[in-house]
Order: structure tokens, then C-alpha cells, then sequence
């Protein structure tokens, strides 16, 4: 066995036997576990009678007919039990100024929000896009949202005017709400221009009103009748806002995800469910109490800022960092000056803010962690992609001074929530790896057929049974739901997508990467499809091209594009700059997060017989490797020759 790091000494859940003996409840009674843990985690208008309805299977309801308010669960009850001075948020912006917003103070900007989006006919149902920076306003525009019952859809702020509009198309959504411009790394991205780009020429009909928080005064463009400062609105509206209380199974957010086909996918989440995972993996994988100070890094654009920003911690009553800027300005040493500042306990971030902190450390020795008293960390989390084990140690050793354990945490935008993962208190960690399924969460290893893989062999990772916080369809495509998630040879298995195996000894899990084609680039989900698609709609310059990933220290995995162009293959200085103009191209398509780290042209592209191009050898192609996969198949061997180097 190799080495095992000891979990924390106290915790909620204290020792193996403990853990086990939740995992025993609920498989002695599966649907009563979760009844028990939404019971105790909720406050509810109406009690649910019923936990699992399994009837439309793989469209499944939990705790239907309770009634409740996710907002209400967020911020009054805190209140109302005499907790509103407590802190709810504490907002560094991006040049470090700090505002504490108490819940009396939270809940007060709710309502008037909510009241706000009330007067301009927003109604439960209805669909709310919020494209913001990271804000306590943004956090409030979600509570909102919800307190009045509408749907939203929040959009990363570095998403493209044509991803945005996609979206608010998709969700046929009626209101935006958004900021003058988002503050980042000491420059300002002019959010709001490209929101007005996104609506041009009547591209979004549904779309009737715009409401802009002014966070830098910059200077904007103004559309009369659709545009609304949000100050302007709020100031007219009462603090206090009547609860809608809505059902269960009520969809409390749509979140675009990236799929292995077609247009990215809205992810649908429930209310009751989704709030009930949220809080409980809040408590139990970081063990959150009241004298903690916990900061999730996530941006409130990916679900990981749903879950562990926007409504987690709320839920529990927690006192939570929101930080608008980067990792890396004024210096790489921003983390542990903001960690030592504000006594952060608990931190939660990604293995890429990890990794290119390491190498910043190595050459600028000022910023290392060894200069900030981080002695106030109890429990780090890492999220988003595979953490490697330097990293890990690094992580482990340096921010969490050989002190604090890592929750090394395995979820998608389509759980909701932790799925896998060590706990406090609990689970010996071992570097790599994810360790142990969430208790109650039926995670398994099987192969094509969803027989069970026997430990210490890969397979598939799938999840057995339904679990509260899980996807509830696709918005807008069931079909699509049931094809991607619940494919008919894995016998009613939810497919996660990713490949993973399971430890002989420990039974512990470690994610090999996903087995579709989705990339992950800096904990970023990509689908190589939409990159492509994106890429020959440059219909001036592009005939083909085929996205896949490789391996990079920094991101995880990179993007690398072979081209095809209509005209004849460019070389030196011609190639290097089509290759800028095209990478710039699919930053304006989809994003600076889609931008290909290398593009490489050829003449054409490696084809079997038929047609179809082998994606397998330009995996191999990219990574450098020599290729040893059988080319008997290929219409044009020699194409391989050429596509092995870079321009
Ligand atoms: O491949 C897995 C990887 O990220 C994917 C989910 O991406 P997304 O929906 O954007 O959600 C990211 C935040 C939860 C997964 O299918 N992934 C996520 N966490 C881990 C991981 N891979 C390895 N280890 C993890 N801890």
C-alpha cells in the first residue's frame, strides 16, 4: 500500500466506523436515508411525504410534494434564528478592498433584487441569465432568482457574445442581469458591451430587460426601455420580499455545460434535492462549523460557485470569502496573503491554480507560502480536474504545512455535488486519488456491458442508484438526457463519462479522464466538437479540422487543432500568424478559454477509407508520440508524416 495521509483528528464525522455506518443506513433503506438527511438539512413550508419517485425512471423526483424556498433556506432562517449579524460574506475585490455583507444585509439586497425583477414581470418559471463578476450582487442575483421562484442560468463572464447569446436563445430567457464592466488582474472586460452584442439585431426576442450593476463606472452604451441600472431599480423596492414557495422537483438553475456532441448542454437542477446535497457536502467534506472561514476560488459561472459559493455555505449559515480578481495579480502570492489576512480555515480550489502557483514559487521565491502565516487552514479541497501527486504533496506540504487534509473532491455540473471524495475526520488520503464514494452515493467501476470491474482493473465510472442532487434533463432535450446519461447497455447506470479504477487493497477510486470527447483544460470542460465547429465557421479560411487533447503540466490537458485550410498549406511566418488569427477567432466564437494552444496544418487530415478521420492517431500525433496504431486502414499514410510536426 503506498503511503496514506491521516484525516483530521476532529470532524462532524469522526472515524471509518462512523462513515461506514451512515453507507450501511443507506443501503439498509435507501429512499429513508435521504428522507432523514432532508429533513435535517432543510427547512421546509410543506414536508415532502415521499422521497424517491423512481416511476418515470430516468426522470426522477425526490421529495416532491414538499414545499420550500431555497433563498428562504439561504438567508432567513439564519435570521430569523437570531443569527443576522453574522458575517455571510466577506468580498475582496480585485485591488483589495474588503466589504462584510452580514445575512440581515444579504437577505435585504435579496428582496429588493427579487422585488426588483417582480416589478419588471419576471414570475416563477421564467428563465433569469446572469453574466457577472464574481460579487456579492451576483450571489444575491442568484438568491433571488430563486426567492421568486425564477429559473437562472448563470454564464462564466469569459464566455464569448456568441456563447452568451447561444445560452439566453437556449433558455429563452426574459431578463439579464450583468455589471458595466468585471474587474480582473487590475483590467476591466467590458461585460456589458458584450451583452449589447449578444442581443444585437433582434437575436434574442424572449430578452426584455437588461439590469447592469455598476461596479466600475466605465463607459457603456445604453438601449432605452430594455436597460436598467440595478441601483436605480433596488432603491424604489422594500427589503422584504414574501418567499415563493415552490415544489421540489421546481428547477432552481439551467448550467451550459460542455457535452461530447453539439451545442453545449443546460444542465437542469432542482430545488430541494440540489439544496439538500449542497449543504450536506458543505458540512461533511469541509466539515464547516461556525468559527469557519471558508473560500471556495471557484467562479460563480461553473457549478462549483453554485454549489460551494452561492448556495452551500449559505445554507449552513457559514461565513464564506468571495474574491473578485486572480491568483496571480499584483503577485502570485495573492491566495496566501488573503488566506493569512482573513484567517481563512477552509480552502477549496483547482489543481491548475495549484500547479502554476508551484511554478511561480520556483522563480519568484517572494511568493511562495512559506512567507504568509497560513496556520489558521484546517481542511484544503482540490476540484475540477485529476490532482497529481507533486502537486498534491506540494499542496499538502507547503499551503497546508503537513497539517491539513486534502478533499480531493470528484463531482460534474450533473451531480451537483460531491460524489467522491475523502471526509474529514474519515478517510486516510492518499495522493491521486479521490479516495471513497460519498456516503450514499452508489459510485462503481463496470465494464461496456455495466457488469462490475473487479478492483485493481479500469473501467467505466458509473453511479448505480439516483441520488438527490443528481441532473434532472437537459433543458429542452430529454431525448438527449436519456441518450448521454443512462445509456441502455449500462442497465439504468448513470454514465459519468469518465474512465477511473478502483485501488485492490484500499478500494479507493482514481479518475483516469474522461472517455468521451470532452477536454478538460484547466478545469475548464470542453467539448472538441464545439472547438471545431467553431473553427470552420471561419468559412474564409478553414475546410477542416479535428480537435483533440494532450497532456500539459499546467493545464492538465491542452488544446491541440489540425487544420485543413482552403488554401494551400502555410508555412514559417504565414503559418504562425493564421494560426493567431484562428485562435483569436475561436476566443470570439466561444471564449479565451477554447483558444487552441497549438494549431498544426496539413494538407489533409489522417482518414479511414470511408471517411471518418482517426482521432486516436492524432492524439498520438499531438503528444508527440511515434505511432504505433495500426495505419493499414488509412486512405493517406503519408499525411502523418506532416502532421507530426509543429508548423
Ligand atoms: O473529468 C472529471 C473532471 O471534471 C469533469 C466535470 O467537469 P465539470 O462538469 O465542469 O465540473 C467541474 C467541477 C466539479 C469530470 O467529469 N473532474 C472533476 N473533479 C475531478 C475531476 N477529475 C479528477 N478528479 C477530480 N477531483
Amino acid at each position: 500500500m503506498s503511503t496514506l495521509f491521516p484525516p483530521l483528528t476532529q470532524a462532524r464525522i469522526q472515524g471509518m466506523a462512523a462513515y461506514q455506518a451512515l453507507c450501511d443506513e443507506a443501503e439498509r433503506d435507501y429512499a429513508g436515508y435521504w428522507a432523514r438527511l432532508g429533513r435535517e438539512y432543510i427547512s421546509w413550508k410543506q414536508p415532502f411525504t415521499k422521497s424517491l419517485d423512481d416511476s418515470q425512471a430516468p426522470f426522477f423526483k425526490w421529495f416532491e410534494d414538499g414545499l420550500l424556498n431555497v433563498s428562504y433556506n439561504c438567508l432567513d432562517r439564519h435570521v430569523e434564528a437570531g443569527r443576522g449579524d453574522r458575517t455571510a460574506i466577506i468580498f475582496e475585490t480585485d485591488d483589495g478592498q474588503v466589504r462584510n455583507t452580514s445575512y440581515s444585509q444579504l437577505l435585504a439586497l435579496t428582496c429588493r433584487l427579487a422585488n426588483a425583477l417582480k416589478a419588471k414581470g419576471v414570475k416563477k418559471g421564467d428563465r433569469v441569465v446572469i453574466y457577472m463578476p464574481m460579487s456579492v450582487e451576483g450571489v444575491a442575483a442568484m438568491q433571488a432568482c430563486a426567492r421568486i421562484g425564477a429559473t437562472h442560468s448563470v454564464v462564466f463572464g469569459g464566455f464569448s457574445a456568441q456563447s452568451l447569446r447561444d445560452r439566453i436563445q437556449d433558455a429563452g430567457a426574459v431578463a439579464l442581469i450583468t455589471a458595466d464592466e468585471q474587474l480582473r488582474g487590475g483590467k476591466a472586460l467590458p461585460l456589458k458591451a458584450i451583452v449589447d452584442d449578444a442581443l444585437a439585431d433582434g437575436a434574442c426576442p424572449t430578452l426584455k430587460d437588461v439590469i447592469v450593476y455598476k461596479r466600475t463606472g466605465g463607459a457603456i452604451n445604453w438601449t432605452a426601455h430594455r436597460d436598467h441600472w440595478l441601483h436605480e431599480l433596488t432603491e424604489q423596492q422594500p427589503e422584504t420580499c414574501e418567499p415563493e414557495w415552490v415544489d421540489a422537483e421546481h428547477p432552481l438553475f439551467l448550467l451550459y455545460t460542455s457535452g461530447s456532441t453539439g451545442k453545449p448542454k443546460g444542465v437542469q437542477h432542482s430545488s430541494g434535492g440540489y439544496l439538500l446535497h449542497a449543504a450536506l457536502t458543505t458540512s461533511w467534506t469541509f466539515d464547516l462549523q461556525d468559527s469557519d472561514v471558508f473560500w471556495c476560488t471557484a467562479d460563480i459561472g461553473w457549478v462549483t460557485g453554485h454549489s460551494y459559493i452561492a448556495y452551500g455555505p449559505l445554507a449552513l449559515g457559514g461565513t464564506e470569502l468571495v474574491f473578485e480578481g486572480v491568483p496571480t495579480y499584483p503577485d502570485a502570492g495573492r491566495f496566501w496573503q488573503m488566506i493569512q489576512k482573513h484567517k481563512v480555515t477552509v480552502f477549496y480550489t483547482a489543481p491548475t491554480a495549484i500547479r502554476s502557483l508551484i511554478k511561480a514559487a520556483e522563480t519568484t521565491p517572494a511568493v511562495h507560502p512559506k512567507n504568509y502565516d497560513l496556520s489558521s487552514l484546517r481542511i484544503l479541497g482540490s476540484v475540477g480536474e485529476p490532482i497529481n501527486p507533486a502537486a498534491w504533496l506540494w499542496y499538502y506540504e507547503n499551503v497546508g504545512g503537513s497539517r491539513c487534509p486534502i478533499m480531493d473532491t470528484w463531482w460534474q455540473t450533473e451531480t451537483g455535488g460531491h460524489m467522491i471524495t475523502p471526509l474529514p475526520g474519515v478517510t486516510p488520503q492518499l495522493p491521486g486519488s479521490c479516495t471513497l464514494p460519498f456516503p450514499g452515493i452508489q459510485a462503481a467501476i463496470v465494464d461496456e456491458t455495466g457488469h462490475d470491474v473487479p478492483n485493481g482493473q479500469g473501467g467505466i465510472l458509473v453511479v448505480k442508484k439516483p441520488w438527490p442532487s443528481m441532473i434532472r434533463t437537459i433543458w429542452g432535450d430529454p431525448e438527449r438526457y436519456k441518450k448521454s446519461y443512462f445509456p441502455e447497455e449500462l442497465k439504468g447506470y448513470y454514465l459519468a463519462g469518465d474512465g477511473a479504477s478502483r485501488a485492490a487493497d484500499t478500494g479507493y477510486f482514481t479518475i483516469t479522464g474522461r472517455i468521451d470527447d470532452v477536454l478538460n483544460v484547466s478545469g475548464h470542460r470542453m467539448g472538441t466538437m464545439e472547438i471545431e465547429s467553431a473553427l470552420v465557421s471561419h468559412t474564409e479560411l478553414v475546410a477542416e479540422a479535428a480537435v483533440v487533447g494532450r497532456p500539459d503540466d499546467l493545464t492538465g490537458e491542452a488544446i491541440c487543432a489540425f487544420v485543413v485550410l482552403k488554401r494551400s498549406r502555410p508555412t514559417g511566418d504565414e503559418a504562425k500568424a493564421i494560426a493567431n488569427e484562428l485562435r483569436n477567432w475561436v476566443a470570439k466564437e466561444i471564449g479565451p478559454i477554447a483558444k487552441p494552444k497549438e494549431i498544426r496544418f496539413g494538407d489533409n487530415l489522417p482518414k479511414t477509407r470511408s471517411g471518418k478521420i482517426m482521432r486516436r492517431l492524432l492524439r498520438s500525433l499531438a503528444k508527440g508520440e511515434a505511432v504505433t496504431q495500426d495505419t493499414s486502414t488509412l486512405e493517406n499514410p503519408a499525411i502523418l508524416d506532416q502532421l507530426a510536426k509543429a508548423n
